[in-house]
């Protein structure tokens, strides 16, 4: 028979909530049996939204990705708590303040209509929704990411908006397309203006950190420019002064978008510079040839510069910046990252 134990998740504010959990089931359905709802999305090892340090107690960890919870992290204690099956009662701190917290399912969804399908480079799609109703309010952290549930299916899938949180209802979200996805199949042949969409959210600790005027280069490949188009424009609303620096790259000059945004966008912030980068492209591109991961190691190289680090997009490309940064005496601390994993890797 399973036992039950008690679990205490830390926040970052250093408040904390208590309940109890069987020792065959795991903490996040636990604390959503009991009407808690902590951050957590793919709710199978994949996303590391659920992430956090278990500092009491034992537990047995279920299948997760090595891309979520890297073996290291698993060492020190760092656990998936959508994964994590207590044995003992158990402390785990979470890297998010108590506000993040809802004790209500209905404070994390909402229904929303689709305005805009378009398609903005070969393998990119545009999608803009308004939320319904007479609570237009978008609230959420720039950085930070809904679940959108593909119409008439439970299949949800998670995008980050590239626009900023208002009172209009707006979303707007930059999805690539992937062959044989099932968000982009419909994207690509269902999605229309009026259809109804469920989103849940926001979860996700990606986003602004507050460390005085260092200067911050924010790293995207492909659709990773989203949530970091919305942290710029969210300095931009703002005012706020620090120097900053976006690394954009794609694979092909055909699989570029927003280059209209981003030069506006420069155009109105005195502080902030572009790298356009294209790894195969003609002699005809005016902007940088190569990958973001060479082009931030020569500025880097060059300047001396330790700037806060921001980094968005697939895998293999936050892992190599982040070596980058490493190599180059950037403490691990101030590179803040999101990776696009597939569902269910
Ligand atoms: C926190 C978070 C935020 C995200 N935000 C965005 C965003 O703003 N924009 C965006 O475009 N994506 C984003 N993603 C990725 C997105 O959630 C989906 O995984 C992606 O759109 C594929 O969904 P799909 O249903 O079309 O494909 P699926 O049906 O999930 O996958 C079909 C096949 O394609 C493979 N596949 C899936 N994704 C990729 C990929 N990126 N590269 C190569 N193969 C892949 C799968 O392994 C599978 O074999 C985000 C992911 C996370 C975890
Ligand atoms: S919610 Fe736990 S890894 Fe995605």
């Amino acid at each position: 028979m399973a036992n039950t134990h008690q679990v205490t998740i830390i926040t970052q504010d250093d408040e904390s909530v208590t309940f109890e959990c069987r020792s065959d089931e795991d903490v996040i359905s636990a604390a959503v049996r009991q009407d808690i709802y902590l951050m957590s999305s793919c709710r199978e090892g994949g996303c590391a939204t659920c992430k956090g340090l278990c500092t009491e107690g034992d537990y047995v960890l279920g299948k997760v990705s090595s891309q979520a919870l890297p073996y290291e992290e698993e060492e020190a204690g760092e656990v998936l708590l959508c994964r994590c099956y207590p044995s003992t009662d158990i402390e785990v701190e979470v890297p998010y303040v108590y506000e993040r917290i809802s004790f209500s399912p209905e404070g994390l969804s909402f229904e929303a209509e689709v305005v805009g399908v378009s398609q903005v480079s070969s393998n990119v799609m545009r999608l803009l929704l308004n939320r319904t109703g007479d609570d237009k309010q978008i609230k959420f952290e720039s950085g930070q990411f809904f679940d959108l549930e593909i119409p008439n299916t439970t299949t949800t899938r998670s995008y980050s908006p590239a626009n900023t949180a208002n009172k209009k209802g707006e979303l707007e979200f930059l999805i690539r397309v992937v062959e044989g996805g099932k968000f982009s199949t419909y994207l690509k042949n269902e999605a229309h203006v009026g259809q109804k969409i469920n989103v849940k959210g926001a979860s996700g600790i990606f986003g602004l950190k507050e460390n005085g005027f260092t200067p911050r280069y924010f790293v995207a490949g492909g659709t990773g420019l989203a949530p970091i188009l919305s942290m710029v424009r969210h300095m931009h609303q703002w005012d706020e002064p620090q120097k900053c620096i976006i690394y954009f790259g794609v694979n092909t000059e055909e699989e570029i978008f927003f280059l209209d945004e981003l030069e506006k966008l420069a155009s109105e912030m005195k502080t902030l510079e572009l790298r356009n980068c294209v790894w195969k492209c003609s002699d005809e591109w005016r902007y940088e040839k190569g990958s973001v991961v060479d082009v931030l190691r020569r500025d880097l190289t060059e300047t001396g510069a330790k700037p806060d680090i921001y980094l968005c997009g697939p895998p293999g490309m936050v892992d190599a910046t982040f070596n980058v940064c490493e190599t180059l005496g950037i403490p691990k601390e101030r590179v803040y990252l999101e990776k696009f994993l597939p569902s269910g890797s």
